[in-house]
C-alpha cells in the first residue's frame, strides 16, 4: 500500500511517500529555519505563509522522487495536530482536498505518534511492544506503546518541554536557534563543572519538569554577569545537557523496569541528541534493554513518519478525524 504524508504542524513543509507503513520511497523535507532563526524563534504568520508557497511544490517532488503519479498512491494521511494552527490547516486542507478529488481514503494523524512511527522506518524489525521516549521541541512523553496504534501514557512534563530547555537555554547564552544542535555540539568540548539540579519529582512520578533547570542555568548565567566573569560556555552546554540526559535516562529504564520490558525506544528531535543516544545505550548495555531511536533525519519533522502512522491507523480501521486541532494530545 502506497501512502502520501503531509506534515505542516510547524517550521517543516513536508510530503513523502511511504510502503507499508515501513519503507520510504521519497521524504520531501523544506525547512524554514533560516527565517525562522532570524527572530530567535517560529513567527507563526511567516510559517504559515511559507507553508501556502511550499506545499503543491513539495508534492510534486515527492511523487516525482517516488517514481509513482496520484494515481498511484492508495491513501492520504496529514497532520492535524498538536501544532501552529495556521501551519497545520495548511498541510491538513490542502491533503484532503486532494483525498476528495482523488476518490481516496484520508486520515488525520496525530504528530507526537509520528515520531514514535519515525522508528518503524528506520528500524525494519522493530515492533511494539516497547517503552517510548518522545522528547521534542514542544512535547517530552514517556509511554508505554502495546501496539502500532495504542499507548499508555505514564509521565509527561509540568512545564517546558526537553527541546523547548534546549532552545531556551541556548538564545540565554546567545549561542543561536536552535539550541539542541548547538549545545549537542558545545558539550563535547566542555566539562560538566557546573552544579544543575537534577529534577526528578515525586518518587512514583515519570512527569519531567524541565523549567527549574533552566532557571537555574538563567541564575547562574545572572551571577557570572554580575561579578563581570566571563561564562565558560562549552562547561554550561555540557552541566545542562548531563542534568536533562540524567532525568530522562533515570525515569525511561524506571519505566521499562515496572513494566518488565526490554526495549526503550527514542523519538522526537531531542533524540537526535549524541549524549542522550550514548548515556541510554551504555545504561542499555548494563541492564539488557535495547535502544532504539531513528536516523537523524527522522527524528525531526517530516512527512515520513506521519504516512506510517497514518498506514497502521488506517489498517486498524481508524479514520481519525479530520479537523485541525492545535492541542491534540497524545
Ligand atoms: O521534533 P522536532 O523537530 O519538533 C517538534 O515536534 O517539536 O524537535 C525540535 C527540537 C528543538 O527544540 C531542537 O532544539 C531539538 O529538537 N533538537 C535537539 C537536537 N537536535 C534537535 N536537542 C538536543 N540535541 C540535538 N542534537
Ligand atoms: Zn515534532
Amino acid at each position: 500500500m502506497l501512502t502520501l504524508g503531509v506534515e505542516s504542524s510547524c517550521d517543516e513543509t513536508s510530503v513523502a511517500v511511504v510502503r507499508d507503513g515501513r519503507e520510504i520511497l521519497s521524504n520531501m523535507i523544506s525547512s524554514q529555519i533560516e527565517i525562522h532563526r532570524l527572530f530567535g524563534g517560529v513567527v507563526p504568520e511567516i510559517a504559515s505563509r511559507k507553508h501556502v508557497s511550499a506545499i503543491l511544490p513539495m508534492l510534486d517532488l515527492a511523487l516525482e522522487e517516488a517514481g509513482i503519479t496520484m494515481e498511484d498512491v492508495d491513501l492520504i494521511c496529514a497532520t492535524r495536530g498538536p501544532g501552529l494552527i495556521g501551519a497545520l490547516l495548511v498541510g491538513l486542507t490542502a491533503a484532503r482536498g486532494l483525498a476528495l478529488a482523488s476518490h481516496k481514503p484520508f486520515v488525520g494523524v496525530n504528530h507526537i505518534r509520528g515520531h514514535i512511527c519515525a522508528n518503524y522506518l528506520t528500524h525494519k524489525d522493530l515492533e511494539p511492544p516497547f517503552v517510548g521516549l518522545i522528547v521534542s521541541g514542544g512535547h517530552s512523553y514517556l509511554i508505554h506503546v502495546t501496539d502500532y496504534v495504542d499507548f499508555t501514557l505514564y509521565g509527561k512534563t509540568r512545564d517546558d518541554a526537553a527541546g523547548e530547555a534546549f532552545d531556551k537555554v541556548a538564545r540565554a547564552m546567545g549561542i543561536g536557534y536552535p539550541g539542541g544542535p548547538v549545545i549537542d555540539k558545545l558539550a563535547k568540548e566542555g566539562e560538566k563543572t557546573y552544579d544543575l539540579p537534577r529534577v526528578m519529582l515525586e518518587a512514583d512520578s515519570y512527569d519531567f519538569s524541565f523549567s527549574g533547570l533552566k532557571t537555574a542555568v538563567l541564575n547562574e548565567l545572572n551571577q557570572a554577569k554580575q561579578k563581570g566573569e566571563e561564562i565558560r560556555v562549552a562547561d554550561m552546554a555540557a552541566s545542562f545537557q548531563a542534568a536533562v540526559i540524567d532525568v530522562l535516562v533515570e525515569k525511561s529504564f524506571r519505566l521499562a523496569r515496572e513494566l518488565g520490558e526490554k526495549t526503550i525506544v527514542l523519538a522526537g528531535g531531542v533524540s537526535a541528541n549524541s549524549g542522550l543516544r550514548a548515556a541510554m545505550e551504555s545504561r542499555g548495555e548494563k541492564e539488557g534493554v535495547a535502544i532504539y531511536y531513528p536516523d537523524p533525519i527522522l527524528c525531526t519533522d517530516n512527512a515520513a513518519m506521519i504516512a506510517s502512522v497514518g498506514y497502521y491507523s488506517h489498517l486498524k480501521g481508524e479514520a481519525g478525524s479530520v479537523y485541525a486541532d492545535p492541542n491534540l494530545g497524545l
